[in-house]
């Protein structure tokens, strides 16, 4: 999701995590966005102003009496923009200042002005963070309607080891997406799957495919932000699994088509995205499987289409398979779409520049079930992701049923 347009406060307090805060900022830049960084005194004893300036590319704001500061921003027309404010770090001092209402500097100020969400991504001593006050203030916004990201836990600054760590820097911007983004997918239960299966030969080899997951991992993301409950049945990926997301792990298409179908019953959408390996080897070996220097042939068995499967139960729930091609793409989705009985098939030529396997791009070809079509040019799997739920969101039981794409046939 992009944020051209939109206008971003970004709250550091002061704390060892301010330097993570930059990185936070950088990424919404990038995104597109507008970023306004207002800096308590303490924030700036731990990073100078003048790094966040650079990286956002606007002023900094730190002090409500600097006259230049007051008429070149104002504290009024810095909470009067904002899309969305996210404080990172949230340190303990500045939620409790928040909760009470007090305004003693630009930063609480400007928050108490502001009616935009409220992110926060609190960051501080475990001890500090399990202290009632803290929790009961933190309760206190949350019941206000702020969203609280983080913190984790691991290693502190501090020398603790436990609760306290900001969020990672791509979870506090997801946050921040997730709260700017239209919910047309509230109320939905979304099964999404990703990655590819691996099949066993032995303790030490498989057959697998080369999905990455950033497909299916896009998807269940972009649906989380659009308001929707998501499950997403991962094969093994290097990916982080994405925050707010039941993430199920799998290794093999059995444990796939298994833990697909337990989740299927409470789903309003299915999206497979995964690469289910078609077989696998008839044994897997409980011991390695010696080299002999003579040609070996492995027995492979079908494993089990989980989307057909599910199609016969399918409901009034909307079905979404994906077809990976390297030849007649177009007639090769029809056929599947058919087949298996789906709401909407995405074709991938995996050879095309720009498309599939590992890389942060596809091209895709979708087709419906009522005969329209698109082909999408090269975009950023998030953007595919988008396209995607565009077409669900239009077509959940409830909506008009008028379709995003062209009628072909
Ligand atoms: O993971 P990335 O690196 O981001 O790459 C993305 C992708 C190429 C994996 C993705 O875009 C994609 O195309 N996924 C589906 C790949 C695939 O298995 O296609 P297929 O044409 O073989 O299968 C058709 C559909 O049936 C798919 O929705 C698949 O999930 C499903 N299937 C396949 C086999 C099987 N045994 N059970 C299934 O449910």
């Amino acid at each position: 999701m992009r944020l051209d347009g939109k206008t971003v406060v970004v709250g550091v307090s002061g704390g060892i995590a301010c330097y993570k805060a930059c990185d936070v900022v950088r990424l919404l830049a990038a995104a597109g966005a507008r970023v306004r960084v207002v800096m308590t005194a303490a924030a700036q004893r731990f990073v100078a102003p003048l790094t966040f300036q650079t990286l956002a590319g606007q002023p900094v704001a730190t002090d409500t009496f600097d006259l230049t500061q007051e008429s070149e921003i104002g504290h009024i027309r810095l909470a009067d923009e904002a899309d969305a404010i996210a404080i990172a770090p949230a340190t303990a001092n500045l939620i409790a200042k928040l909760a009470t209402g007090i305004a003693d500097d630009l930063l609480t100020t400007v928050l108490l002005a502001a009616r935009a969400p409220l992110v926060l991504a609190p960051a501080m001593n475990v001890h500090m963070w399990e202290h009632p006050t803290v929790q009961e203030n933190l309760a206190r916004l949350v019941a206000r309607g702020a969203s609280i990201v983080g913190p984790e836990s691991g290693w502190l600054a501090c020398g603790y080891e436990g609760t306290g760590r900001l969020a990672d820097p791509e979870d506090v911007v997801e946050e921040i997406l997730r709260v700017l983004a239209p919910k047309d997918l509230a109320a939905q239960r979304v099964l999404v799957s990703a990655g590819p299966t691996q099949e066993p030969i032995d303790p030490v080899r498989y057959l697998s495919n080369r999905s990455s997951g950033k497909m299916g991992y896009a998807i269940a993301r972009v649906a989380r932000r659009r308001g929707a409950e998501v499950t997403l049945v991962s094969g093994p990926t290097a990916l982080r699994p994405p925050p707010g997301v039941r993430t199920v792990s799998v290794t093999t298409a059995e444990e796939m088509a298994r833990a697909v179908h337990a989740a299927f019953a409470s789903a309003s959408v299915v999206i497979m995205g995964a690469a289910v390996a078609d077989y696998r080897p008839r044994r897997a070996l409980d011991r390695k499987l010696k080299r002999t220097g003579r040609p070996l042939t492995l027995e492979l068995e079908a494993n089990a289409d989980i989307l057909r499967r599910l199609s016969t139960r399918k409901g009034r729930r909307l079905l979404v398979g994906f077809a990976a091609e390297t030849n007649d793409l177009v007639s090769e989705a029809r056929r599947k779409l058919a087949d298996k009985r789906l709401d909407l098939i995405v074709g991938n030529d995996v050879t095309v520049p720009g498309a599939a396997f590992g890389g942060d791009t596809n091209v895709v070809h979708l087709i419906d079930a009522d005969h329209h079509e698109e082909a999408l040019p090269v975009l950023s799997k998030e953007e595919v992701a988008e396209r995607i739920l565009d077409w669900v969101a239009a077509h959940l039981p409830a909506a008009q049923r008028r379709s995003p794409l062209r009628r072909v046939r």
